[in-house]
């Protein structure tokens, strides 16, 4: 039997081929006039998607954020089991000194800032907070955004202007694209990591115009491919043609380095870097971002002219002082201990991947690629992976290339050996069950 015929018996089985292959905007309706009638074939789908269980979004967990978790899918169906698909790499988000730390900063100050930090939002919490983030960060100053999104939207947007250069990673996260996009300023993109195609970009646009500004946007932890940059090299690049340096490390500050600097410890990096911009909902178990410079008055100029700084609410005290005992924590005994304790989990975790014969590309980090490949077999896979108690998100295209799906493995630092090993023999079971049943066929219109 051709894969074809195959993939055909296998949906009449089980699933309407419509359902295992495409993505959503296939669906979109772009001849109706009426602008949310176009998108009400797209829910459709996924709508479709969900009822047959080849929609493993829009999940929601119903307890606490653990090794283990229960949750359900947006259409009531419930599901639990070992839980790869949170991202709490230290473990923290039900730590009883960040609840204690929650519920103390709720009675002290309340739990609202009521107002941008434009205005009067500021709280105690969030000046300790950014006075705290000063110092293990080794910037000048720290200045807090409601969340990781708004951050990089934000400085990407604020510092580049029409007339400016932004080269900036093809991979790097959308709030950095799209703040690039956002701000009138010419957007170059190279190739992945490649410094040399930074330099070729800055040394033409330096000669075309010597007086203009250039940001070059990067990440020091790319989350989808679970790599980094060289950053030495790059800040140096940056200083050399007189362009600034941007760098975001939402994934590795907390979790990596030996004091949790990240990967700007790993790389001698630390307060070298322009600007440097993070998050704190992967490792510091709450919402909000930063941006760190090493200029005073960046603060007070962010405030006034950084839109999603100075039209939006403040962080909350409780949203600070939760980061506040999570950056404690970090950087205290047990911050070593549970950053060890993440290693030897990501390091088991891809042996057995490994010895299992799948692909897990990238660097040891939090977040573990693991390639299931064309879109039906990685929706038909994914089922099986959480119908069997392994819960995992799936990326798939337009996210990533065609044909290139994968798991987004999180890991945190109080899984067990159990919780690994449960994922990877279910892993090894959907594969088994799924493989070759499918035909590589993203994106194509059923
Ligand atoms: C690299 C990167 N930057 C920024 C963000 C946004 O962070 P937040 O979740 O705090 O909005 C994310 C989150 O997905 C990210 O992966």
């Amino acid at each position: 039997m051709n894969l074809y015929a195959q993939m055909t018996s296998v949906a009449e089985d089980d699933a309407p081929n419509r359902l295992l292959r495409g993505v959503a905007k296939d669906h979109y309706a772009a001849n109706q006039r009426d602008l949310i009638r176009r998108w009400l074939p797209v829910a459709k789908w996924f709508d479709d998607r969900c009822e047959s269980e080849l929609d493993p979004y829009q999940k929601a967990s119903l307890g606490p954020i653990l090794p283990t978790v229960v949750g359900s899918f947006r259409n009531g169906r419930a599901f639990t089991g070992v839980n790869f698909a949170s991202q709490d790499y230290l473990s923290l988000a039900s730590h009883e000194r960040l609840i204690s730390a929650s519920a103390a900063a709720a009675e002290e100050f309340g739990v609202h800032s009521a107002g941008s930090a434009a205005l009067m939002g500021g709280c105690t919490m969030s000046q300790r907070l950014e006075t705290a983030l000063e110092r293990f960060l080794g910037y000048r100053e720290v200045t807090l955004f409601p969340t990781g999104w708004t951050a990089g939207y934000g400085i990407v947007k604020m510092l580049a202007q029409p007339g400016d250069h932004i080269v900036i990673d093809v991979l790097a996260h959308a709030c950095l694209q799209e703040g690039a996009n956002g701000s009138g300023a010419r957007v170059h993109r190279f190739p992945h990591l490649s410094n040399s195609a930074i330099q070729k970009r800055l040394s033409r646009i330096r000669s075309a115009q010597p007086e203009t500004g250039i940001l070059v946007v990067t990440e020091t932890l790319f989350s989808m491919d679970s790599d980094s940059p060289r950053i030495a090299d790059l800040q140096a690049l940056c200083t050399q043609y007189g362009a600034t340096l941007l760098v975001d490390c939402a994934h590795d500050l907390g979790c990596m380095g030996d004091t949790g600097r990240g990967v700007l410890e790993m790389q001698g990096m630390v307060g070298k870097v322009d600007v440097l911009m993070g998050s704190f909902s992967k490792t510091f178990a709450s919402i909000g971002g930063f941006v760190a410079t090493q200029h005073s008055g960046m603060r007070t100029t962010m405030r006034a002219c950084c839109g999603p700084q100075t039209f939006t609410n403040a962080v909350t005290p409780i949203q600070a002082a939760v980061v506040l005992e999570a950056l404690n924590i970090v950087t205290g005994p047990e911050g070593t201990v549970r950053r060890r304790r993440l290693a030897e989990n990501i390091s088991y975790l891809r042996t057995r991947f490994l010895e299992h014969g799948f692909v897990t590309p990238g660097e040891p980090s939090a977040i573990v690629p693991v390639i299931v490949g064309d879109s039906a077999t990685a929706r038909l896979m994914t089922r099986h992976m959480i119908r069997g108690g392994a819960i995992v998100n799936l990326v798939e295209y337009p996210a990533v290339a065609r044909g290139k799906s994968f798991w987004r493995v999180q890991v945190m630092a109080d899984h067990e050996r159990q919780h690994i090993d449960a994922l990877t023999t279910c892993a090894l079971e959907a594969r088994e069950h799924w493989e070759d049943k499918s035909v590589a066929n993203d994106g194509v219109t059923s």
